[in-house]
């Protein structure tokens, strides 16, 4: 583990100078079975993989959630060595914010909708954070999960717009049996609320199903969702949308592949989840 951006350059120039390829993970923690599918993508990819574990605070829009946001760093070191990572990137915030940032990078439209609407400012620090993460490492390829589609698609315009040097890797989302998308945020739902979560992908599923049966109109695939998330009051939605996958737009007429997004609570406890669908 290093906890510099100086010893990070380091190892990682090291690495190089053996000619071996580099490839970033960049993670929160609490790290989980959808991380290790990034990892070990990065592992078959490259020869030199390098996680990067840091609860990024200016990407937070609730300080509670910031707060609680699980932390189990011994925990992660074990899984990341027993992934055989090569290095792992765990700055303190002062290492990542020394002093006042007065330069962020702002993915415009995108950031806006869904996600960017309901938690402002968030991917401004998300996309920030990792074009500081992108610029520490400087790796051949990045890995990024589908689970976040739309952080996915904000990161990959910001690399092509600001020409940075990296291949961004999207890695499909990882579930739990029940169809749960594996998530940090999983362990603080209250076991009730873990009963019926599930319910969020048997929802996407339904949605996927109407698209996929010919429904060309995106109130009969987001319906066919809705009546599913209905068996559970505890749901409480902010959004469920069938939108264009490039640029997250809601689509009037589905005719190709669209993704069908949502965010909703249970209890203190946001999840997110999106799948793709067909016509
Ligand atoms: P975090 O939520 O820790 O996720 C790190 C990476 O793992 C992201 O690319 C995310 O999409 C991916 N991931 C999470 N759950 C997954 C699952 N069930 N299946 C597949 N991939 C999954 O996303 C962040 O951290 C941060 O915003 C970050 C990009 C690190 C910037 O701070």
């Amino acid at each position: 583990m290093v906890a510099t951006i100086a010893d990070t350059r380091v190892l990682v120039a090291a690495a190089r100078k053996r000619g071996l390829s580099v490839g970033v993970v960049p993670t929160m923690g609490a790290l989980h079975e959808g991380h290790a599918a990034l990892i070990r993508r990065a592992r078959e990819e490259t020869g030199y993989v390098v996680v990067t574990l840091f609860v990024n605070p200016i990407q937070f829009d609730r300080e509670e959630d910031l707060a609680r946001y699980p932390r189990p760093l011994e925990a992660d070191l074990e899984y990341c060595q027993s992934l055989q990572v090569d290095s792992v990137f765990a700055p303190r915030a002062g290492e990542m914010y020394p002093d006042e940032l007065l330069t962020a990078v702002e993915v415009g439209g995108l950031s806006s909708r869904l996600e960017g609407e309901f938690r402002p400012g968030h991917f401004k620090g998300v996309a920030t954070v990792v074009a500081k993460l992108l610029n520490i490492v400087q790796a051949d390829r990045a890995y990024f999960g589908e689970k976040d589609a739309q952080q996915l698609a904000v990161i990959q315009k910001m690399v092509a717009d600001l020409n940075i040097p990296v291949t961004v890797v999207p890695v499909e989302t990882v579930r739990e049996e029940d169809g749960l998308a594996l998530s940090s945020r999983n362990r603080l739902l209250l076991p009730e609320h873990r009963a019926v979560a599930p319910l969020l992908y048997q929802a996407l599923s339904a949605a996927r199903a109407s698209v996929e049966a010919g429904a060309t109109d995106p109130h009969e695939a987001r319906n066919a969702a809705l009546a599913v998330l209905a068996q559970a009051p505890a749901f409480r939605l902010d959004y469920l949308e069938v939108v264009d996958p490039a640029i997250f737009q809601p689509v009037h007429v589905i005719s190709g592949e669209v993704r069908i997004v949502t965010a909703a609570w249970l209890g203190s406890v946001r999840l997110i989840d999106n799948a793709r669908a067909t016509c």
